[in-house]
């Protein structure tokens, strides 16, 4: 089956000439192209097609663009996006002044999420998770990553696996699934960090990798959470086990964890927003992603991750929201995309490579999507918009107006029908 996407205003491909990621200076050539158009074969892309010469027989079937423009899809690397509950009584704490960490230190926080979680059924996450997911497709987000993490005990964590699995299973957009276990100490091992320690290490890791339930591990690295020499023993089982590695890390203090990240290759380092002076060149030399997620800085109104010296430093820089509902309670890429312009001064260019080819490299995706280049999956957004910088410039309106996953539209924005 041939279908040909025509006469799109623009085509941004993140070319990345077979690299599939973009470090530094590298991140603002988007490789745009005009006058094309784009011909998918089975759900790959096949070839780029002057529209000059393109004929009857050039296709099966022709969806006209309409002077929109096409890009990768948006991947969305790094969401909690698997949760119960509410924290707006934290939120309204936190207006009166108390901060994130105190509130998680008085037994709120990821502890409080975690009671709603295991409270919650199966069918019940389910239900919760859906329109999430959904609410995602229609920004023109084509893969998206989802974190354990809320239950926090072998039973609840592999519940929280299987309800993103559902998805993995049954969405038209790819679900990556990650285990992050160790997002804190749940009450009943508060005072016996070992024992929790060894439940993730010596029952959970090996279970959920065998059940194929996830390949990716994450932790947080914090005062308030898990040292980093803890975390070192979890990502050396983790890894000897065949699981790549996340790490949520420099986020409120410096506790090691970036050093353990690179110990062992991971695929990104998240947060960052009080990663040293002299640890940024050692993190953008390294191949190692730094996930930035201003959404958090926003949310807690805390500081940004110093995303213009990582891109001078030659970093492979990725955005994401961290949806969650306690320090970034935004499911929406597109405002990070705006933060990121408005408050970490990153290009227009730049934005667009760490939502699309980086951020698949941090989901270690990077060489199926994230980019328009012969050979790929064609996962495209949609954009009805003439110039790419609309996006960045509109905020608060959705300029998607399809969402494409393997040459089929998925998501035909109402507005714009
Ligand atoms: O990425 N930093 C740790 N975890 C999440 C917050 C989770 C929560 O507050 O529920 C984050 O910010
Ligand atoms: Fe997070």
């Amino acid at each position: 089956m041939k279908i040909l996407f025509r006469n799109p205003a623009q085509i941004l491909t993140v070319d990345t000439k077979g690299l599939h990621y973009k470090r530094g200076k590298e991140l603002s050539d988007i490789g745009v192209i005009t006058d094309h158009s784009i011909l998918v074969e089975n759900g790959i892309i096949a070839d780029f097609i002057a529209n000059s010469s393109i004929t009857k027989t050039t296709a099966d079937r022709v969806v006209d663009l309409d002077g929109g423009f096409i890009m990768p899809g948006l991947v969305e690397c790094h969401t909690h996006a698997a949760f119960a509950g509410s924290r707006s009584n934290e939120f309204r704490m936190r207006l009166k002044g108390a901060s994130y960490e105190e509130i998680a230190k008085a037994g709120g926080g990821i502890t409080s999420t975690m009671h709603a979680v295991r409270s919650s059924s199966f069918e019940e996450l389910v239900k919760l998770l859906k329109p999430r997911i959904n609410h995602f497709i229609s920004q023109g987000v084509t893969a998206l990553e989802i974190k354990s993490g809320y239950g926090l005990s072998y039973y609840d964590e592999i519940k929280l696996l299987q309800v993103i699995n559902y998805f993995r299973k049954k969405s038209a957009i790819e679900i990556i699934p990650t285990f992050l276990g160790a997002h804190t100490y749940p009450p009943e091992y508060k005072n016996d960090h070992k024992q929790y320690l060894d439940l993730i290490i010596t029952e959970l890791l090996p279970y959920i990798i065998k059940n194929k339930l996830a390949y990716h591990v994450d932790a947080f690295c914090e005062a308030t959470a898990f040292s980093a020499g803890e975390v070192d023993k979890i990502f050396t089982k983790a890894k000897k086990l065949g699981y790549k590695l996340r790490l949520h890390t420099e986020q409120f203090n410096k506790v090691g964890g970036l050093d353990i990240a690179l110990k062992h290759h991971a695929l990104s380092a998240d947060h960052l927003e009080v990663i040293s002076e002299e640890d940024i060149p050692k993190l953008a030399k390294s191949n190692t992603v730094s996930v930035l997620l201003p959404g958090v800085s926003l949310f807690l109104e805390h500081e940004y991750a110093p995303a213009r010296e990582l891109i001078s430093h030659g970093a492979i820089v990725a955005l994401s929201t961290d949806y969650n509902p306690g320090s970034s309670h935004i499911p929406n890429l597109h405002l990070i995309m705006q933060l990121a312009a408005l408050k970490m001064k990153m290009s227009v260019e730049e934005i667009i490579s760490a939502v699309t080819i980086n951020a698949a490299k941090a989901v270690d995706l990077n060489e199926k999507i994230g980019s328009i280049e012969i050979g790929k999956q064609a996962d495209f957004a949609v954009f009805r918009a003439q110039d790419y910088s609309e996006i960045i410039y509109n905020i608060g309106i959705n300029l998607n107006m399809y969402t494409i996953k393997k040459g089929e539209i998925i998501y035909h924005n109402p507005e714009f029908q």
